[in-house]
């Protein structure tokens, strides 16, 4: 059997015996259980004299880089997110909470690739066959042309992938697999480290597109943490809530394409369906009473109209609540305290509610004047915009009230003009500061109020 040491994933120092702070850098509970690789038959002993010969260095301009072609997987979100599909011997992990879509689409891939002629496999560590064949069912004729191993053994798992030898295949997932030699559960740091290791080498070796399925911990990270994420090519993160239909696909981490990338998807009763237009969905949806604002956000290289709601009710609990949903808690709490400093809107004494509706996460700093704006509709109980059509706003807040210029202005207001959604409260238009921008959009309201 191969020799265990432990290994700080904080300082990587290697010690042959466990110890619950590291000898070498003095942190807790870093030390995790790996194989000690054995060194190569013939290999000199450390310290022992090996003169290595000298490389001759290539200038950049003269080095050949193939154009590999890429395998689409026919769901244009997700092979947009990956950088135009999937790269041949390349390892994604794909990550999220348990029952937001990673078998689902991760399936449907595999389905469409098999369907265009691909060698797949669908490695199931998690579900019975049946249970994976119920799922393909939904999801179509494609989906039921993966072939499938259910198997938890990670050496037995290697030797089916290396007599296999697919293009692609799914590992669902990482933390079910388990690495003999190692005495850590499955799902450990050092078992899911072993376990990615491992099918890493044969992913290069063999030319095999990987990808493991990852569930997410409560904190929101990957589980099997950040050492997972340096070992593989690129990291997909899949967000949404589980009662909400809308998902997104980001990815965190990608040596192939782009990170500001960002696919919305919708649950629906026979599988993940791509939303090309999810702009005409939210804007349609929005609701024009108080405390509704459209934000015209930028996911990743798209601009994307969602609707922000706010609710502002009286409380006589203190500290009043403060809930953000789809939107970071410290920008919420932000753009409250300026409120109250610069726009004299003091809601010391009442509850906060805001949310971004179908369930998008938005995480940039253009958001916060759409919040801000929300707010105070809901405060005075006012309803913004005007025609019916409701208000777009986007820009960021500073801390001494100005508003502050945020990426690609123009396509924000491209999208926005797309609707009808015009004009569209913005920095510098119609001021610099929350102040000018409040009255330009409540005056805007009282106008169109007093013309009904
Ligand atoms: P699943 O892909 O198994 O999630 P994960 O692998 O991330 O845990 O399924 C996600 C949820 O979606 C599950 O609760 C059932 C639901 N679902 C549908 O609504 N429609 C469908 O066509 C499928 C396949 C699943
Ligand atoms: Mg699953």
């Amino acid at each position: 059997m191969a020799r265990a040491v432990f290994v700080c994933s904080e300082c990587g120092a290697e010690s042959a015996r466990w110890h619950g702070r590291c000898p070498s850098c003095g942190e807790w509970s870093t030390l995790v259980e790996e194989r000690a690789a054995e060194p190569p038959r013939g290999a000199p002993r450390a310290g022992g004299a090996h003169r290595a010969r000298a490389l001759e260095p290539v200038p950049l301009s003269e080095v050949e880089a193939p154009r590999v072609e890429r395998l689409e997987t026919g769901i244009g979100e997700l092979d947009r997110v990956l950088g135009g599909g999937l790269v041949p011997g390349s390892l994604v992990l794909i990550g999220g909470s348990p029952g937001i879509g990673k078998s689902t689409i991760t399936g449907g891939a595999l389905g469409n690739l098999a369907a265009a002629g691909r060698k797949v496999l669908y490695v199931s560590g998690e579900e019975s066959a049946a249970q994976v064949k119920l799922r393909a069912e939904r999801l179509g004729e494609h989906a039921l042309r993966v072939p499938i191993v259910v198997e938890t053994d990670l050496d037995t798992v290697v030797a089916t992938i290396e007599a296999e030898r697919p293009d692609a295949c799914v590992v669902d997932s990482v933390q079910t697999l388990y690495a003999q030699g190692l005495t850590g559960a499955p799902g450990s740091v050092g078992q899911v480290r072993e376990v990615a290791g491992r099918l890493m080498r044969v992913a290069k070796e063999r030319g095999v597109a990987t990808i493991l399925v990852g569930h997410v911990t409560k904190e929101g990270a990957l589980a099997g943490p950040r050492v997972l994420e340096h070992l593989v090519d690129c990291v997909l993160q899949f967000e949404g809530e589980r009662e909400r239909t809308f998902r997104t696909l980001r990815a965190l981490k990608n040596r192939f394409g782009s990170t500001n990338e960002v696919g919305v998807f919708e649950m629906r009763e026979r599988g993940l369906v791509e939303v090309e237009d999810a702009s005409r969905r939210f804007v349609a949806e929005a609701t024009r009473a108080p405390g509704s604002v459209v934000l015209c956000a930028m996911e990743g290289s798209r601009p994307l109209l969602v609707e922000v709601q706010a609710l502002v009710a009286p409380t006589e609990i203190v500290p009043p609540r403060r809930v953000a949903n789809g939107v970071d808690r410290n920008r919420l709490a932000l753009v409250l305290a300026v409120l109250a400093r610069h726009a004299r809107l003091g809601l010391g004494s009442s509850d906060v509610f805001v949310s971004v509706a179908g369930g998008v996460r938005v995480d940039e700093p253009g958001v916060d004047l759409a919040v801000a704006l929300a707010v105070a509709s809901a405060a005075r109980g006012v309803p913004l915009g005007a025609a019916g059509r409701p208000l777009a706003a986007f820009g960021e807040v500073g801390l001494t009230g100005e508003l502050r210029h945020v990426a690609h202005p123009d396509r924000r207001l491209a999208e926005a003009a797309k609707f009808g959604l015009e004009p569209v409260i913005a920095p510098g238009a119609p001021g610099r500061t929350i102040r000018a921008a409040l009255r330009a959009a409540m005056g805007a309201a009282e106008r169109a109020e007093a013309a009904a």
